[in-house]
């Protein structure tokens, strides 16, 4: 390997190494290190790192949307409890805040997020906090604030601080003229939506970040994720993840998008071992640094029917939401993964019908009915109107 002699060099190397392989980039990027906050290069921030110890100390900005919870949970099995710290602006419920570490964080408090890092001594930071879809589109000025400015703010800290960082992408970070079935890791990227905008200026940055100074940035392109315990707030795919509150609820489900419309969807548990996955491969393996992950791809109207084989009086309706639908529209029916396969060995556990036999059961179970199986039929496991009372907890969170 030729000897890299000036700044002038190593710029054009970075410049001239492939856009997303860094098993061959030959670039030293830490000789570019200097924080991009202009902290001066020999102020040492990077002189712990993530091999210090034996386990990560994590920090989970947003922590109380749909995802972070379930995160904090599955890594304090992994790492223990006190190894990994939830946070976020608002104020936790009970049974969280008694679950493990919660500390308040503020995303565009430069200074908040620093002094968190440097207190707990963090080395892998998770940065879930963002408005989703349909939310973001009524609150424009908001989501510019939280997804854009807010990660140029975990952005510094992380290189400041020599973290691995991972980054939430979503299947909205493609558009209309993206190819959408299915759509590859790397094509056009033109999204409609603010959180889109928003979430391909994510993966450009991390990428830029890392080339340019080392950051060891991973990112997934989740799809629609949906999860038993928690609520989304705002996305267009929510609808999957209400229709099972409803159809346990009273049997009946309003749909927001059309019968047709197709998405890629994934359950929870495969999206958070994904993502402790994508961190935990080695740098060698990673011949990019955000990928697309995927499971299954549905209808509202397949997935009714699989609904309707456990609950023979299930109904749904429709009445279309003319901006869901419009986003729906835009984004990829079907993803492809095959690079997250190859690569790190990327492997979905659910599809559909064990989707929905999951849900479905979960909610059975809390309302202390019997467990759901193929023999026993939501019909004969409860009277659906008495049992409604119990379920106002999946409503909350
Ligand atoms: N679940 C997100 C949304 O619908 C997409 O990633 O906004």
């Amino acid at each position: 390997m030729p000897v890299i002699r000036t700044l002038s060099q190593v710029v054009r190397r970075m410049l001239l190494s492939p856009a997303c392989d860094c098993r061959t980039s030959v670039v030293p990027t830490r000789f570019l290190g200097f924080s991009p906050r202009q902290i001066p290069a020999d102020a040492n921030f990077h002189s712990i790192s993530v091999t210090e110890t034996d386990h990560p100390c994590v920090l989970i900005t947003g922590g109380l949307g749909q995802l972070g919870v379930g995160l904090a949970n599955f890594l304090r099995k992994r790492f223990g409890k006190d190894n990994v710290i939830l946070s976020d602006i608002r104020k936790p419920p009970n049974h969280i805040f008694h679950s493990g570490p919660f500390i308040y964080s503020d995303i565009l408090d430069y200074k908040n997020l620093r002094e968190i890092v440097v207190n707990n001594r963090i080395t892998w930071l998770f940065h879930y906090s963002a408005l989703l879809s349909a939310v973001g589109e009524a609150n424009v000025s908001l989501a510019r604030d939280v997804n854009i400015t807010g990660l140029h703010n975990v952005l510094d800290v992380a290189t400041e601080h020599n973290l691995r960082l991972f980054v939430p992408s979503t299947i909205g970070a493609f558009g209309p003229t993206s190819p959408r079935n299915p759509t590859p890791d790397l094509c056009i990227q033109r999204p409609r939506t603010i959180y889109g905008v928003s979430k391909v200026h994510a993966e450009l940055m991390g990428e830029y970040y890392h080339y340019r100074y080392g950051l060891d940035f991973r990112c997934l392109r989740y799809p629609g994720i949906i999860s038993a315990d928690s609520q989304p707030g705002g996305g267009t795919t929510d609808y999957a993840v209400q229709i099972f509150h409803d159809a346990t609820k009273n049997g009946k489900f309003e749909c927001n998008l059309k019968p047709n419309t197709r998405l890629p969807m994934m359950y929870i548990d495969d999206c958070l071992r994904a993502t402790l996955e994508v961190m935990e491969a080695p740098e060698k393996s990673l011949s990019m640094r955000t990928y697309n992950i995927n499971a299954m791809s549905f209808t509202p109207k397949e997935l009714a029917q699989e609904v309707l084989k456990h609950v023979p009086e299930f109904q749904i309706t429709y009445n279309v939401d003319a901006v869901r639908q419009a986003i729906a529209d835009s984004w990829p029916m079907n993803f492809d993964d095959s690079n997250a396969r190859k690569d790190w060995g990327w492997k979905h556990d659910f599809d559909l019908p064990e989707l929905v036999t999951t849900m479905l059961n979960f909610h059975g179970s809390d309302t202390g009915l019997p467990k759901l199986t193929e023999n026993i039929k939501w019909k004969s496991a409860c009277n659906l109107d008495s049992c409604q009372g119990k379920m106002i907890k999946f409503f909350m969170l």
